[in-house]
């Protein structure tokens, strides 16, 4: 499809596009009809859906929102790894407390759409739900809906049903293109609603496909980003397109494929995760030179990195993390991590910045990739459960930061031309950067050594020591404003300033222990006021100089001097900027200080309304607008008094959370749940499996029918295959082969008695990539001559494949592919079953084609009566399925957000393998003897915290050993006093169908 030159200059004259090309900010504000900018003021309130007209353009420094230069500090979310809307605006909440202004997210494709022409966009896949949270919780989105995003879920995001389609994906061939349209258009309808541009909502910025690094060159390719480029736009998305280059290849920086004569009318961006081990690279503007440097590759667009690692996934087995799971990811990329990769992301000029991830949250049901099992908490600054971890405490301050001095959206370096200082200090890699307006200047201080070194940086005309920890980093600045002063100097990092009534507010960190310096200028000597803690300070040559050791909040008033309005200097440790949060009211901003989150600040007449929420019992001190006398905390009034600070405080502080009580699970009922093995099986309602050829790319074997599962509308979870015949006199093995992903297995049984099981291997770090996992697996047999025989095999196929490549790999085959009998030929007639019709609430990744999951034994309000009683730990050995089902009810304190797993533990000896079902959804799948992840996190919502709740476990045994269940218990991950309401999620029973069977 192409846009007429029509729509296009329609498009082309909309102030919205605000595409520049070169220029500084000025030039770009000045052709916009605007003011140029102002960037030493503080950077404009966050966004809302606002129903007024916005610019959204970019120069080579920064994007341009309304003509001011913003640096986008983002977080990597997937609302399709929390299936709990409410919970969507926790995690939000929680992120722009923290200081990020943007998220980015992926939207899945096979999370959508069940069946070709079929989009759902209700429940727990309600995107347009979730694009009104973020604006109302005032962060950007990065919008990336594919079609093709990887993010390790099932074919990279790609439909289920697509596997079973002609047409080559991810190229311009007309057969996919056709679905793809039909996707984009579904997803842009709800996006074009939300477009910032209009005020809609708050999407600035928008994906085109992801990591396109194949056929480049090729018209396919160049055709395809061509096509999606023009469907977008047509679409009614005006804000700035871009893709994610794999790697720093310049692959579709702009002018490299047509835009309906325009060249260059979208971004450059370029992804990278590197290892934690290594010296940060200098990717960016100020790096190496020509395409790998990053952002040289694109002059003339604002540095941009859509995806930088945050952590990093796990595979089966937990190879990448030598077994330790998700701690590890996060223990080896910690706070000090951030802060060395980020600031030098920050020093090379990357002014669009996003963490991948920053919530990872949980591939649930059939929607993990198979080299990745079911968490997906990468290791992220919020982890699975939701929980803050310390990762979010550099981003929180950084974040700050970005905030209070727009300085930083426009950097180049300063002189020497490379802006390094190599005799900054052994070990210390320095950047000093200024930004040629203001003329404020920056450095970056990496220790890239393992012990502290003292880096020596010249700051406002003299040379300052500064100590820098063992591979850590931080930031300095001098000539910023803060509020109606400025700052000549810190040697620690300024975190914010804000405008609170009379008083101007400056705060700045570092880690505790630490001596620090703040040189204010002042042409007379102001008076200074230590208010709280040790500080001491002196004054001459035009210069206040403050010496503070960072201990708990040092709080240094300055009043008089040049300016009559007081500034209060808070000198805050880590560990209490943490507990420090700004939130801008239309009223204008307010600092909180104490509670272990702030969620919302409004004022209403003299009232601060706050809500947030607390862990431990904590101060609540805020600073806000003048005439503020009264404190509200979540809606409950709080006496308070003024302090010498300029600040209300509350005179007790508020309650942390209290004990949440978990009770133990009992009253199990079992059943077994593989009747599908047995010889007299009425399989006649199935589909026999004769077809003769495929669209996938395993090839069919000669002379036999197509056994591959998606062929046969089984695009999720566990297949069943019966297979009859007669007259196989003489057979002494089958084999059967079969292609699964990481984890697949196969049990077989013959006329009911079980031949055994097949296991793909554990994979490792190298081979998790491989894909497919395809092998043969042959059983002994002696079938007797002149009878008929039946053979049972059950698949735990994995999901489909990636297509990184973009060479169709989502299309391997899963399932069966070839079956042979030695010693015997005789006529194999084959029955495939799978998963029913998709649940219409839970979704189609939410079941496969277990017995038990197609007559509804998942689901609540099953009729389990007739089930035996029993207990755990069992140790029963048996090939095959065995359910488990029991309730339980959970009372947890209205007002307490209490974050609730399921743990399973048992022997690692025994191979079995468990679904869990809690309300019906598909929490995720346990591997006992392969691990790493032992606890489920099972999300508020899905998860009645008041009220009755059923779990269903559906166990996969090999009969290879005695399996379990063994300890089956929930578990508290987190718990405060506050959160979000949170409203159940729909989680239907069984339908009369399933009734009874
Ligand atoms: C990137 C890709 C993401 C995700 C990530 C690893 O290369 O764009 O979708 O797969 O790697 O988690």
């Amino acid at each position: 499809m192409v846009l007429s030159r029509r729509t296009f200059s329609a498009l082309a004259g909309t102030a919205a596009l605000g595409l520049s090309l070169s220029g500084s900010g000025g030039d770009e504000a000045r052709a916009a009809g605007r003011t140029p900018l102002a960037p030493t003021g503080p950077a404009p309130a966050p966004p809302t859906a606002d129903g007024r007209t916005h610019t959204v353009g970019f120069d080579r420094y920064s994007m341009l929102i309304d003509g001011r230069r913003l640096v986008i500090w983002s977080g990597e979310v997937h609302p399709f790894r929390l299936p709990s809307p409410s919970l969507w605006r926790d995690v939000l909440q929680k992120l722009r407390a923290h200081g990020y202004n943007a998220i980015s997210i992926y939207v899945a494709w096979n999370y959508h759409s069940p069946a070709p022409g079929q989009y759902d966009f209700t429940g727990v896949r309600d995107l347009d739900l979730f694009l009104r949270t973020a604006a109302e919780t005032g962060l950007y989105v990065i919008l990336r809906p594919g079609p093709y995003i990887n993010a390790e879920v099932d074919a990279g995001g790609f439909p289920g049903w697509l596997t079973a389609t002609p047409g080559v994906a991810r190229t311009s061939d007309p057969a996919y293109l056709k679905h793809v349209d039909e996707w984009l258009t579904a997803v842009d309808r709800i996006a074009a609603r939300h477009l910032y541009t209009d005020g809609g909502g708050t999407i600035v910025l928008y994906q085109l496909e992801n990591e396109y690094d194949d056929h480049v060159t090729e018209p396919a390719g160049r055709d395809y980003m061509a096509h999606l480029y023009a469907k977008v736009r047509a679409d009614g998305i005006d804000v700035p397109l871009f893709h994610n280059d794999k790697g720093r290849n310049g692959r579709w920086a702009p002018g490299t494929f047509d835009t309906d004569g325009e060249r260059g009318r979208y971004l450059y961006g370029f992804d990278g995760y590197p290892s934690p081990f290594k010296t940060p690279p200098d990717w960016g503007y100020f790096g190496p030179g020509g395409m790998k440097g990053g952002s040289t590759a694109s002059p003339d667009t604002p540095g941009f990195i859509p995806e930088f690692g945050g952590g990093w996934f796990d595979p089966w087995g937990g190879a990448e993390f030598d077994g330790l799971g998700y701690a590890e990811s996060r223990r080896t990329r910690d706070a000090a991590y951030e802060r060395r990769f980020y600031l030098t992301n920050l020093a090379n000029g990357i002014t669009v910045h996003n963490v991948y991830m920053t919530f990872g949250g949980t591939s649930w049901g059939w929607l993990p990739a198979p080299i990745v099992y079911t968490s997906y908490d990468y290791g992220a600054a919020l982890d699975e459960a939701r929980q803050p971890t310390e990762k979010l405490l550099p981003m929180h301050q950084i974040g700050q930061l970005l905030h209070s001095v727009p300085d930083l959206a426009k950097l180049d370096r300063a002189e020497p031309a490379d802006g390094g200082t190599p005799e900054a200090g052994p070990g210390i890699k320095a950047y000093h950067l200024v930004n040629p307006d203001t003329k404020a200047h920056f450095h970056v201080l990496r220790n890239d050594a393992a012990t502290e070194s003292v880096a020596s940086v010249p700051l406002a005309g003299t040379t300052v020591a500064v100590p820098v920890p063992g591979l850590d980093a931080r930031l300095l600045a001098s000539g910023i404003a803060l509020g109606r002063r400025k700052l000549s100097y810190s040697t620690a990092q300024p975190m914010l300033w804000l405008t609170a009534g009379r008083q101007d507010i400056a705060v700045f960190t570092g880690r505790a222990g630490e001596s620090t310096r703040t040189c204010l200028e002042s042409a007379s000597e102001p008076t200074v006021t230590v208010l709280d803690g040790d500080a001491g300070h002196s004054y001459g040559d035009g210069i206040l100089r403050i010496d503070a050791v960072l201990d708990g909040v040092t709080r240094v008033r300055v009043e008089g001097g040049d300016v009559a309005a007081p500034l209060l200097l808070l000198f805050a440790d880590d560990e209490s900027s943490r507990l420090l949060w700004r939130y801008d009211t239309p009223s204008g901003p307010v600092l909180v200080r104490g509670p272990a989150l702030l969620r919302t600040a409004a004022l209403r007449g003299t009232t601060v309304q706050l809500t947030g929420d607390t862990v431990e019992a904590a101060d609540l001190e805020v600073w806000g607008p003048r005439g503020m006398s009264e404190l509200v905390w979540n809606h409950g009034t709080l006496k308070s008094r003024a302090t010498t600070s300029g600040s209300l405080l509350a005179e007790r502080p508020l309650a942390g959370v209290d004990r949440v009580r978990l009770p133990a699970l009992a009253d199990w009922r079992r059943a077994e749940g593989d009747p599908e093995s047995a010889a007299g099986y009425d399989d006649s309602a199935w589909q026999v499996a004769d077809r003769t050829s495929s669209y996938s790319i395993t090839p069919v074997p000669a002379g036999q029918p197509v056994l591959f599962a998606d062929d046969y509308g089984f695009h999720y979870g566990d297949v069943w295959y019966r297979g009859h015949f007669a007259d196989a006199g003489g057979a002494e093995s089958v084999s059967l082969s079969y292609v699964a992903g990481a984890q697949g297995l196969l049990m077989a049984w013959l006329d009911g008695e079980p031949l055994g099981t097949h296991r793909m291997p554990v994979p490792d770090k190298k081979t998790v990539r491989q894909g497919t996992w395809a092998a043969t697996a042959t059983f002994p047999v002696r079938p007797r001559d002149g009878h008929r025989h039946v053979l049972s095999v059950l698949v735990r196929r994995m999901q489909h494949d990636e297509d990184g490549r973009a060479n169709d790999t989502h299309k391997a085959a899963r399932g069966l592919t070839a079956v042979a009998l030695a010693g015997a030929a005789p006529a194999v007639r084959w029955r495939v079953q799978g998963a029913a019709a998709p649940d219409p609430v839970r979704g189609p990744l939410n079941t496969g084609g277990l017995h038990g999951e197609r007559r509804g034994w998942h689901l609540p309000g099953f009729e389990d009566g007739g089930w035996k009683a029993c207990g755990f730990p069992r140790a029963e050995r048996r090939q095959g399925v065995t359910w488990y089902r029991t309730g339980f009810r959970l009372a947890v304190d209205t007002g307490v957000d209490a974050s609730i797993g399921l743990a399973l533990t048992d022997d690692p000896a025994r191979a079995y393998r468990v679904q869990i079902f809690l309300n019906g959804w598909n929490m995720g799948q346990y591997i006992n003897d392969v691990g790493p992840q032992h606890t489920f996190v099972l999300p508020n919502g899905v998860l009645r915290t008041r009220g009755r709740n059923t779990l269903a476990l559906a166990v996969l045994s090999d009969g290879t050993t005695p399996a379990g269940p063994g300890r089956v218990e929930l578990t508290l991950l987190g718990s405060a006093a506050g959160g979000v309401p949170v409203a159940p999620v729909d989680s239907p029973g069984p339908t009369t169908a399933q009734h009874g069977s």
